[in-house]
């Protein structure tokens, strides 16, 4: 057992989802091990407690777990269940976590961000409920790392992960288990298999791209052998350290090869991907992308018919950026809706305290009270579950929801890689004039209303400020600004934009008006020199 000495390394505050950096910093010696040892000293040790541990696949994926596991043994803990070669996505690992009661687990993963020797790495650590850790305690992980002094690591050989088993490092055992059966086992007692097998044997076709990323192998033991979709369903179905070279974000521009099949004419019956750590979901139909808020609201309208919600829902959360298309079905079923800050972690105490059972994220994220994260192929089986029992196709039952709603147009609008003091420039901008901006004209559009998104947690009462900036207009369009938590270089300014019509339900030029109003009133000419964003999603 070795004792190193070390130094504070500046920097190693969590995001919205854990620690985010380039490969080659988690490389510099002492930087993993830094932050690992202050998630053991920030949450009382490691003494006696087990864990799970797994990541997404991406390059240093199995290193990092190697130090992690010889760390976690010369800390005291008694056990680690990891996922075989070190894989585990990210619902898989919440529920692992829940299933076996352990103290936690940390996950390694940048989630959509790419990877490779000179690309993005993440670690993060979730409490025993299964989820991110909350800011509480991620803010004693991060003030361990400003006084830390040593970390504990076991001079042993590498832990063979490739075979499944129990083993012995140290005093700790290390159990490799396969990463989809428990998981696989959950979604069954979740979703009628039976609907969704008749409904793939009478000839229903899927293309589910896994982005060369973490859901292959469980897309493919759950779509293709468990319930029958064809043989080749699943593409880019093979983990991969740097995910074939791209970018594992399930949206149009980075799954634009979906995109082309679903749009082209020999289009399955229905479309989705999901991200590098298999938290995300895209859902496209044939002919149509469905938005993930529209998504929530659609899983939401339609949950009786999945076994496991037959009874109902007892609320619905959503992140504030969010449409507000679920916010009318929460008030159709008379069921509570909660609007959260952006980053699942705020969906946990929610979760916990039965207020809700279905959460979502305009960033393609949903999920349930089964796990505490969101879970890319639960909605994926959600809507397969649905569309077999309601035996409708895509655009049908999107049609049928907006005819039964109205429609909430929106899009969001990412401006990557600016310089930070510009970003917070443009921030401030606006938050300077908040109380001025009502009444505002900007192009045809009118401010009724700005603020500062501030959020009281209903159930420990915690005060998260400095959530987003939100504009209203008059007719009830919205804007938000927020500054990303996950980048890794520069800033990312992400403006959201909303609009709802109950009657025209299809008109691809609803949004314009508040996007220019919105470039316009919060200068970003002026600030960034430009108004083009990078990414439209
Ligand atoms: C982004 C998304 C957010 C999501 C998070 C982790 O965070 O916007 O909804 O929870 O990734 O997947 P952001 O970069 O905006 O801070
Ligand atoms: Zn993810």
């Amino acid at each position: 057992m070795t004792k190193i000495e070390t130094k504070p390394i500046d920097g190693q505050k969590p995001g919205t989802s854990g620690l985010r950096k380039k490969t080659p910093t988690f490389r510099q010696p002492g930087y993993l091990e830094n932050f690992v040892q202050a998630i053991f000293d920030g949450t009382g040790g490691a003494e006696g407690k087990t864990y799970v541990v797994g990541g997404d696949g991406r390059y240093f994926n199995v290193e990092a777990t190697q130090i992690i596991l010889k760390m976690a043994a010369a800390n005291g803990a008694a056990r680690v269940i990891v996922g075989q070669n070190g894989l585990l996505s990210t619902p898989a690992a919440s529920h692992l976590i829940r299933l076996n009661e352990t103290d936690g687990g940390i996950i390694l993963s940048a989630s959509h961000n790419p990877g490779g020797p000179e690309e993005d790495f993440g670690i993060k650590f979730n409490t025993s409920n299964g989820g991110p850790a909350p800011e509480t305690v991620t803010d004693r992980i991060f003030a361990r790392t400003k006084d830390i002094g040593a970390y504990h690591i076991i001079d042993a050989d590498d832990v063979d992960l490739a075979t499944f088993g129990e083993r012995a490092i140290g005093d700790m055992t290390v159990e490799v288990v396969d990463p989809v059966a428990d998981y696989r086992d959950l979604m069954r007692s979740i979703f009628d298999f039976d609907a969704i097998r008749t409904l793939f044997a009478d000839g229903f076709t899927i293309r589910f791209d896994a982005m060369h990323a973490v859901t292959g192998p469980y897309a493919k033991a759950i779509l293709e052998n468990t319930l029958g979709a064809a043989p080749g369903s699943v593409v880019n179905g093979d983990p991969s350290p740097t995910f074939g070279g791209g970018h594992p974000d399930p949206n149009p521009v980075w799954a634009v090869d979906l995109m082309n099949t679903m749009m082209g004419e020999e289009a399955p019956d229905f479309g989705a991907a999901s991200d590098g750590d298999g938290d995300r979901n895209m859902i496209v139909g044939r002919g149509i992308y469905v938005s993930p808020s529209d998504s929530l609201a659609v899983l939401a309208a339609n949950a009786t018919l999945v076994p496991a919600y037959k009874d109902g829902l007892n609320g619905i959360a959503r992140s504030m950026p969010t449409s507000a298309a679920a916010d009318r079905v929460a008030e159709r079923l008379g069921v509570a809706m909660f609007e959260t800050p952006t980053g699942w972690k705020f969906f946990g105490n929610l979760l916990d305290a039965g207020k809700v059972t279905i959460c979502g994220e305009e960033s393609a994220g949903t999920g349930s009270d089964h796990i505490r994260e969101k879970d890319g192929l639960w909605a994926v089986l959600f809507w397969l579950n649905i569309l077999a029992v309601r035996k409708m196709s895509v655009q049908e039952l999107m049609n049928d929801h907006w005819e039964g709603y109205g429609r909430n147009y929106y899009t969001r609008l990412d401006f990557e890689g600016v310089p930070v003091e510009r970003a917070e420039a443009l921030m401030q901008g606006v938050r300077d004039r908040l109380d001025t901006l009502k009444g505002c004209e900007a192009g045809d559009c009118v401010v009724s209303n700005a603020d500062e998104f501030t959020y009281t947690d209903p159930v420990d009462e915690g005060v998260s400020r400095g959530q987003g900036l939100r504009i209203w207009y008059k007719g009830g369009a919205r804007a938000v600004l927020r500054m990303s938590g996950t980048g890794t270089v520069g800033a990312t300014i992400r403006c959201y934009l909303e609009a709802f019509s109950a009657t025209v339900l299809d008109d691809p030029k609803r949004l314009d008006p508040v996007r220019h109003a919105t470039m316009e009133l919060a200068e970003f000419e002026r600030h960034i020199g430009r108004t083009t964003p990078d990414v439209v999603t």
